[in-house]
């Protein structure tokens, strides 16, 4: 098989480049070691940014969005013992926001591909990638007992934090930045009406967090210890813990459900460093992990991919290579951004075993600042609204 540009995996980040590379006439094959069912059973953030709304919108892919999505002005910190402050994205930046979940932009990407008879093939065992550095790179996988080798002009590895993309680099070209957190999220999923406003709790006992999808799919978050387990928080604990953690006003109008998903993901910060390695280049989840407050991973896997779609047109269409070249520090220097941005929300927002008087005072502090000045304010709704690619 042949292709122009070879891509591993089917989430959004591949999808999305797949789909839009397709409408500037470029020739693309997605790899996905997962069945589709599997893949759109994955529950992931939903808050969209501005610039990942207008670019959506741009590549054709508003319409259901739209329609079913909720735009919002900002969302919501609810600090024990103290009023309630807007991160006010409409006031400081004039520019929407969107809950949308990433599984129905991910069904949007899938149907889009679809109906432009997109080449994705599921269930490739064994995918690996070869002669990178050489100017025929090539891609091969086992599917149905057979093994398929794709030629290409690149390589995109949209394979996630555990992807075979990032591991084909050696590791004398590449620095990684690792940072864990002593805490993880429990998260569910259930069939109420939400919480009108997006809203991050700080609370002694721990964060917490309302989030939404549709007018009658919740989202809810708790901060939880990294060794707990599923069934350690049957529903009604869960529901107990969370309502304890937000203001007596809001746990009074949360409607409470049976959950119909429940996770725990622990937290961590990660960036490697190039994008790209000769004909390979990362985006999304490959390159970049952030923790999840603030809601950047899947705004970040669109701006890499617009980024990076640029510059495969560039080099496909007019043989130019100089955004490929300036690929990695562009899409960086965003991600580093992000990633200091979601580094301070998780600090400020979480309670940290054995923490001393001192660092709670500093926390509360940071808070009241942000109550205070209206610089403060501007700054972090800037940064939540998204800076602009
Ligand atoms: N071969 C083929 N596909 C693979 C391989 C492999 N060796 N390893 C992983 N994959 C697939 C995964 O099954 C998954 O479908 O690559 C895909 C990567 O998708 P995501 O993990 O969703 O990553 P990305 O597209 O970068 O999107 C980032 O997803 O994890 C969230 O918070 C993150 O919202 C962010 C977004
Ligand atoms: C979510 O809706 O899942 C969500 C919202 C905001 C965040 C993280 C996740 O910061």
């Amino acid at each position: 098989m042949r292709t122009q540009v070879a891509i591993i995996g089917a989430g959004p980040a591949g999808l999305l480049l797949s789909h839009i590379l397709h409408r500037n006439g470029i020739d693309s094959v997605v790899l996905e070691r997962q069945t589709r069912a599997h893949v759109l059973e994955r529950i992931r953030a939903g808050v969209l940014e501005a610039g990942t709304i207008a670019l959506l919108r741009e590549v054709g892919l508003g319409e259901r969005m739209d329609r079913e999505g909720h735009p919002h002005d900002g969302s919501w910190i609810a600090w024990e013992g103290r009023p309630r402050f807007l991160i006010d994205t409409r006031k400081y930046t004039g520019k929407p926001m969107m809950a949308y979940g990433q599984t129905a932009i991910t069904e949007d990407l899938f149907a889009a591909r679809d109906a432009a008879g997109g080449k994705i093939v599921d269930e490739a065992a064994d995918v690996r990638l070869h002669e990178l550095t050489s100017s025929k790179p090539y891609v091969t996988y086992e599917k149905g007992g057979e093994q398929v080798r794709i030629d290409c002009d690149y390589v995109a590895g949209c394979d996630g934090y555990h992807g075979v993309s990032r591991p084909s680099i050696p590791l004398d070209v590449m620095k990684t930045y690792d940072k864990g957190y002593p805490f993880g999220w429990l998260g569910i999923m259930s069939e109420t009406p939400p919480y009108p406003d997006i809203c991050y709790c700080y609370h002694s006992r721990g964060f917490a967090l309302a989030s939404q999808r549709s007018p009658m799919l919740s989202r809810y978050y708790i901060q939880c210890d990294l060794d707990d387990k599923i069934d350690d928080w049957p529903d009604e604990r869960f529901w107990a813990e969370f309502l304890a953690r937000c203001p007596p006003d809001m746990a009074g109008s949360i409607v409470t459900g049976p959950s119909i998903e429940k996770s725990i993901a622990p937290l961590r910060s990660f960036v490697a460093e190039p994008m790209r390695y000769g004909r390979l280049f990362l985006a999304g989840d490959a390159a970049h992990i952030v923790p999840p407050t603030g809601a950047k991973g899947l705004n970040l896997a669109v701006s890499d991919v617009f980024y990076l779609s640029r510059a495969l047109i560039e080099a496909c269409r007019k043989g130019n290579p100089a955004y490929l070249d300036s690929y990695s520090d562009t899409a960086l220097r965003r991600v580093w951004g992000a990633a200091r941005m979601s580094w301070w929300l998780t600090m400020l927002l979480h309670r940290f075993p054995n923490e001393t008087p001192f660092e709670e005072q500093m926390r509360l502090n940071q808070f009241d600042y942000l109550h205070a000045s209206e610089h403060a304010a501007a700054t972090l709704a800037e940064q939540y609204v998204g800076l602009p690619y």
